[in-house]
């Protein structure tokens, strides 16, 4: 092995897995040389209505781009989930849900999961939702969001999950898009002791969207709430009014299962569009293989489901597998910096799952927290969202998991449905930092910028060769911009946005995006979306938005500004400008910094030159590279001298 520190495969581990490393490159080289075979037998690890007979038929080109699995065979992805564990399952319990206070909890069975969802997907029903329906699920990190998301699956509906930290405006721009007249909702969300106003939001919205007929809200802190009598209802009351079992609809494989909005480089979000069947497949062949789940293991993903982890790994991953799923509600810190160790305590955490910013966020405050707790029951760790940097992952081994665990750090995207490089605890030797190696039927590629294929140990743009069953199938209502987002750059492969490096193990290390979109404590945001939100603002003229290294959040989002003719740079200012953008797109989008900017560079031809700007942004001010191209090179100095970000 190439790399100073590698951690080899524990024995224990390699003896116990589903898959060691001498299987990995059998089934590997499998998987890549006959999908179809491959795939074939695999899809059959979920239950099918009528069964398959064709597995694959995918075009990357720009005059046919299609792609479809097992298309021919249906299914229900709720049944999947819940109805076909019943018989051996029914009292397992299925979601442990945590409350954000501590003294709060509810076990789920697989029983009364089946209850809920078939109630839940009942009061859909009287709202009126019918197949391919699209219904918007704003909700906290409660069992009911869950409830929501298989009813719609339930009944062949579409659901959108917005995350419950985006304001108003985000929330009412994805209804908007996705065309849908029913909302469901919380009074409150609840999150480090702190009340999070989700049916006030939602209102605020809903003045933007007057085609929404229904809101089904949630009783969750019984906080008060504003009413529109004839839209909104009551969950609690509509639940009691319906029959507690609810037939799951047939529905092909590449029926849609739902849209995920996500930030690109460009434009306004867009509508992951991802169906049920190879989704289902997919996530959860990748939660049992790479998170090595058994029976009768608990296990943790401390995403939020307003993400496509939550969506994946929270809950159609491991519910299609009969797990046992952890759901939490409230932050790594409250009531104190021990909380996420005291829930693996409590519940006998096996399995733990969560993003390096959080790691970072507890790294700042020291072992202590954490060697109050015993964390005995973990047998795996795991990242996901951004780059690990190795002192990080060398925390979360050594101090977390008492170098006990392996860490699988698992590389994807929304797009992708499901993780697509990553270690498999019993048969990859771990490099702190790397992704490591592809998961079956993944042909990652790294080409540079002229599309050449690169080979051997190298670095270059990140794309998959061919398809994967949980790819996803188009963005919602613009198939153009699913070409031209993923499919241009690269003719025949798609473009993850990403950049990587391959070493002479052929081990894959993510080294960040290499378009506008900055990653922010793991959440994707486009550059153009901050930028237009800060323009919207009565005295901006101008603004240019870039990434920076950031000690916890990976990126911090640094904005320069440009005010209108006569405005004051003030301090003030610079305040109502960050508040605006947690109003206009939610708290995650908050500009770090704020640098005034009497002009920004561009070319002759108007473009403005944003490696210069996360060069000064980065404080590199020194390599700033070419800038012959300027037009006016005198604001260059300008932005050097008063530069925000000085160590
Ligand atoms: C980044 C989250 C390095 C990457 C599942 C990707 C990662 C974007 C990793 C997708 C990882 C995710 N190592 N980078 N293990 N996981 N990323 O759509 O830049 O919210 O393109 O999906 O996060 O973010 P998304």
């Amino acid at each position: 092995m190439s790399e100073t520190t590698v951690i080899p495969i524990r024995d224990d581990r390699a003896k116990s897995a589903w898959i060691d490393e001498k299987g990995y490159f059998e089934l590997y080289e499998r998987s890549v040389k006959d999908p179809e075979g491959f795939w074939a037998e695999h899809g059959k690890r979920i239950d099918w209505i009528k069964p398959y007979t064709k597995v694959k038929d995918v075009s990357f080109d720009k005059k046919d781009l299609h792609i479809k699995w097992f298309h021919d065979g249906t299914l229900n992805v709720a049944a999947n989930c819940i109805d076909r564990h019943l018989a051996k399952r029914r009292d397992q319990v299925a979601i442990i849900w945590e409350g954000d206070d501590p003294n709060e909890q509810k076990n789920i069975t697989y029983g009364e999961l089946h209850e809920q969802v078939c109630r839940f997907a009942n009061v859909l029903k009287a709202q009126g939702v019918q197949k391919g329906d699209r219904v918007t699920i704003y909700m906290p990190m409660i069992p009911e969001a869950a409830y929501a998301m298989l009813a719609c699956a339930r009944i062949g509906a579409v659901h959108s999950v917005v995350f419950g930290g985006f304001s108003p405006d985000a929330l009412a721009g994805r209804i908007e898009d996705c065309d849908s007249t029913v909302l469901v909702t919380a009074d409150e969300g609840l999150r480090g002791g702190r009340k999070v106003p989700l049916k006030a939001n939602a209102d605020e919205a809903l003045k933007k969207c007057p085609k929404v007929t229904s809101v089904v809200v949630v009783k969750r802190t019984g906080g008060a709430v504003g009413w529109q009598d004839g839209r909104d209802i009551w969950y609690h009351e509509a639940a009691s009014k319906v029959s507690a079992d609810c037939p799951p609809a047939e529905m092909n494989a590449e029926d849609p299962l739902f849209i995920l909005y996500t930030s690109g480089s460009t434009g306004k979000p867009k509508g992951v569009l991802h169906s049920g069947g190879g989704y289902l497949v997919y996530t959860s062949m990748t939660h049992q293989y790479v998170f090595d789940y058994h029976d009768g293991d608990i296990y943790w993903c401390t995403a939020d489901v307003g993400w496509v982890t939550g969506h994946s790994y929270i809950v159609y991953g491991p519910l299609a597998n009969g797990a046992t799923t952890l759901m939490f509600e409230g932050v790594p810190n409250y009531p104190d910096g021990s909380r996420f160790w005291q829930v693996c305590d409590k519940h006998k955490v096996n399995i733990f799952y969560t993003a390096p910013t959080a790691i970072r966020a507890l790294m700042r405050d020291g072992e202590g927290p954490v060697k109050k707790t015993k964390r005995d029951s973990l047998r795996l760790l795991g990242s996901v969202g951004e780059p690990i940097n190795p002192e990080a992952w060398l925390w979360y081994y050594r101090v977390v998991g008492d170098e006990k665990s392996p860490i699988v750090d698992t590389w994807w995207q929304t797009e992708t449905g499901g993780i697509l490089i990553s270690p498999l605890p019993g048969a990859t030797p771990l490099k702190p930092g790397s992704a490591t190696r592809p998961f079956f039927g993944v042909k990652p590629e790294l080409v540079d910028n002229d599309g050449k294929k690169l080979e051997g140990a190298t670095e270059g743009n990140l794309c998959i060769a061919d398809s994967w069953p949980g790819q996803m199938r188009t963005v919602y209502g613009d198939h153009q911009r699913f070409f031209d987002t993923y499919f241009a750059t690269f003719p025949g492969k798609y473009f993850t946005g990403d950049g990587a490096r391959r070493d002479e193990d052929g081990y894959y290390w993510i080294t960040g995006r290499v378009d506008d979109v900055i990653n922010v404590s793991g959440h994707r945001m486009g550059t153009a979306e901050v930028e237009s939100a800060l323009v919207a603002h009565a005295k901006v003229a101008e603004a240019a938005v870039v990434g920076y290294p950031h000690d916890i959040k990976g990126q911090g989002i640094y904005a320069y500004v440009t005010l209108t003719a006569g405005e004051e740079p003030t301090e003030a200012l610079r305040k109502e400008l960050v508040q605006w953008v947690r109003k206009e797109i939610g708290p995650i989008a908050s500009p770090d910094l704020i640098q005034w900017a009497p002009g920004l560079p561009k070319t002759r031809s108007g473009k403005i030159m944003r490696r210069i700007l996360r060069k000064i942004a980065a404080n590199e001010y020194e390599a700033l590279g070419d800038t012959s191209t300027l037009a006016d090179p005198g604001v260059v100095d300008d932005l050097i001298e008063n530069r925000m970000n000085r160590p």
